[in-house]
């Protein structure tokens, strides 16, 4: 069994709590993508993102993935951008898009660029990241990981929000019999990880079959 390292503290803020930012960073790592894609990286980009070129730049650092590439995209970005193509360890391999998930998924697709590991944080709109969705589960192949964060869609116990984000891409991937739920990380009160203190708001790990 791999032994996963433990994802370092941030330097730039996001959000994300911590059991999520690790189980993120393990998923990518375990994974061992060529092509990682991100949409909502945040404009910082200290949550997920940072989870994401973490993984990458230790898999790379033990001799892995050393083409693997990561395409980043969000409405607003720029202050990650500065961190982020500036940086000597993660300027190499991070590519970022400014604009809406939609321009950057039909860019991705026109390059035929096809991701095997996919995280969603973007848009409070469900219909979006289904429609989303629906244009890489088109192309991408067996074994491709798609995670997914505020995947609770009822008042969850951490902050009692209510994120309506997965609303749609929730109970179809669900019902796909071609995708398999690996883990789940729950935003509810008497389900894993949350029966002591919440620990999430939802977060998805599902593979292609
Ligand atoms: C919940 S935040 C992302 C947090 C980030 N993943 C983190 O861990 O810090 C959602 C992000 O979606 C972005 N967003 C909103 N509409 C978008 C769209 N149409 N396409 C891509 N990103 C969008 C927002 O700018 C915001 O940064």
């Amino acid at each position: 069994m791999t032994t996963v390292p433990k994802l370092p503290e941030s330097p730039v803020s996001g959000q994300m709590l911590t059991l999520e930012r690790q189980k993120l960073f393990e998923w990518v790592y375990t994974t061992e993508p060529s092509v990682v894609i991100e949409t909502g990286g945040g404009s910082e980009g200290g949550g997920s993102t940072f989870c994401i070129v973490e993984a990458l730049r230790k898999l790379k650092e033990e001799g892995k993935c050393m083409d693997s590439v990561f395409h980043t995209c969000d409405v607003n970005n720029y202050s990650a951008r500065n961190f982020y193509l500036f940086h000597p360890d993660y300027k190499d391999f991070i590519n970022f898009f400014t604009g809406t998930s939609e321009n950057f998924i039909s860019q991705l697709l026109a390059n035929d660029t096809i991701p095997d590991f996919i995280f969603f944080d973007g848009p409070e709109d469900p219909t979006l990241n289904l429609n989303d969705f629906l244009k890489l589960d088109a192309v991408v192949k067996s074994g491709c990981k798609f995670a997914m964060h505020d995947w609770e869609t009822v008042p969850r116990i951490f902050d009692g929000g209510l994120s309506i984000k997965a609303k749609e891409v929730r109970p179809y991937l669900e019902n796909l019999e071609t995708w398999t739920i690996e883990e789940q990380l729950s935003g509810l009160g008497d389900e894993w990880p949350n029966e002591q203190e919440p620990q999430s708001v939802g977060l998805v790990y599902s593979r292609k079959l």
